[in-house]
């Protein structure tokens, strides 16, 4: 099942150099039915045999983290990006107050102007100062190299000529605004709300324990963590982009909390209250982060590399997609990829999100239309509708923040292959 061209090219990963490398049967014994490894393992003892040491004393290991699987090294490089990124946006929007600062102290033609000059140059250093601290937590903590554990899909995926494929790396998500907003989202006390509405409906509609759930797009992986320890599920998250799983690693795996300013570096405009800016927010919300009788697994991947690791062994009763299927460029793919990873008969797809398409969306269909291709491809449509009420992205704690409102009104649905 594994070429020799992946095997040479996995060879090259310098996985002795991995901090703690795991045992391959402490891994084994602490994922659920992960479909690459059940595959895989014969050819995984082998790497790991000769790779890294097998006599790691079980007290090296952490204690019921969550394994972070890899088809391939990722690119920590893009790591040292986000974090750059952050510091560079955070500079210019201190140069942009520093202007207006200027423009105040050189202003002749209005008087009295020392309070607000005093206010200014007072949110400047303020801000300077959490931009340090943020800063700080990110390169040290979030956006640093995990523990990973290599398996290797099987070969290349079946329609890698499809004109339309979709694989070309998108970096999107490892924007550090967007992974301090999904650490809020998933993490903290402010995003409870937005969870309450989306990720307790998703778990509504599990009504078994022990089943074995994909949870696609999963981002910081909260709504994978609730659905393996809520409903004692066997649960695989996965995820694309290496920013957000280094933060849902330093999370699940290092289990380390911390304090950021989410709103620090929001844009200057739309904002009601300065000093709103300043709020800090404890992570994570819970003290408990085992997932007691269910298991969570974390994959690092393409959603449409999985066509090569798919096989009879590795279906999946549940997949589960939150705000995910607008992240497509043909979603028609991904549609492709629920109905193989589901099992035949029964297999159940849950979905809650917005129709968003991305930009590099190259079909965008309608909600009527998406129920038309969900139904003809062979789902019976148990639930479908789309919200009325919308819902906040990052956080909803009720304050009013912006002069601009930003919300969605979810697509939700239950389908389960005829
Ligand atoms: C809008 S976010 C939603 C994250 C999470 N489901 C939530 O509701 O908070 C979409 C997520 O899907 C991930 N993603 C996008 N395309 C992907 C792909 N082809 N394979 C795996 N993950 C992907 C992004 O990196 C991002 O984390």
């Amino acid at each position: 099942m594994v070429s020799a061209a992946s095997s040479s090219k996995l060879s090259e990963h310098n996985i002795s150099s991995q901090p703690h490398a795991w045992s391959l049967l402490a891994n084994i014994a602490a994922l659920p039915l992960s479909f690459a490894i059940i595959s895989l393992i014969s050819f995984c003892t082998l790497l790991y045999n000769k790779k890294t040491a097998l006599n790691q004393s079980s007290s090296e290991r952490s204690s019921n983290a969550v394994p972070f699987i890899v088809f391939q090294e990722p690119d920590w490089t893009l790591l040292h990006k986000s974090a750059e990124q952050y510091r560079t946006h955070n500079l210019r929007l201190l140069q942009t107050l520093s202007q207006g600062l200027d423009i105040l102290l050189f202003n002749k033609e209005l008087t009295n102007l020392d309070n607000i000059t005093g206010r200014l140059q007072n949110r400047i250093d303020r801000l300077s100062e959490i931009f340090d601290q943020d800063q700080d937590l990110l390169q040290t903590q979030v956006f640093v190299p995990f523990e990973t554990t290599y398996v290797l899909p099987d070969g290349e995926p079946a329609n890698s000529t499809n004109t339309f494929s979709s694989r070309t790396a998108d970096h999107s998500y490892d924007d550090p605004h967007q992974v301090v907003a999904h650490i809020v989202r998933d993490w903290t006390a402010e995003g409870k709300q937005i969870r309450r509405q989306l990720y307790d409906w998703c778990l509504s509609k599990i009504d078994k324990s022990g089943l074995r759930i994909m949870v696609p797009g999963a981002g910081m992986g909260r709504l994978a963590w609730e659905l393996a320890r809520n409903k004692h599920a066997w649960v695989e998250a996965l995820e694309s982009s290496v920013g957000m799983a280094a933060a849902a690693a330093s999370i699940l795996q290092r289990k380390q909390s911390g304090m950021i300013h989410p709103y620090s570096s929001d844009q200057l405009s739309n904002e009601v209250n300065s000093s709103q800016r300043y709020l800090r927010v404890q992570y994570p919300d819970v003290d408990d982060l085992s997932t007691k009788q269910g298991h969570l697994s974390y994959t690092v991947a393409d959603f449409l590399s999985l066509n090569g690791v798919v096989n009879n062994q590795s279906k999946f009763d549940v997949v589960v997609t939150c705000f995910f299927l607008d992240t497509a460029s043909n979603v028609l793919e991904y549609i492709t990829m629920i109905t193989k990873l589901l099992r035949p008969k029964g297999g159940m797809w849950v979905n809650v999100g917005p129709l968003q398409w991305h930009q590099k969306s190259q079909i965008r269909f309608s909600a009527d239309e998406l129920y038309n291709i969900i139904e003809e491809v062979g789902f019976q449509i148990m639930e479908w509708g789309v919200d009325v009420a919308p819902i906040e992205y990052r956080s909803s704690d009720k304050v009013v923040r912006s002069t601009h409102y930003d919300a969605y009104c979810p697509l939700r649905f239950v389908a389960v292959l005829k």
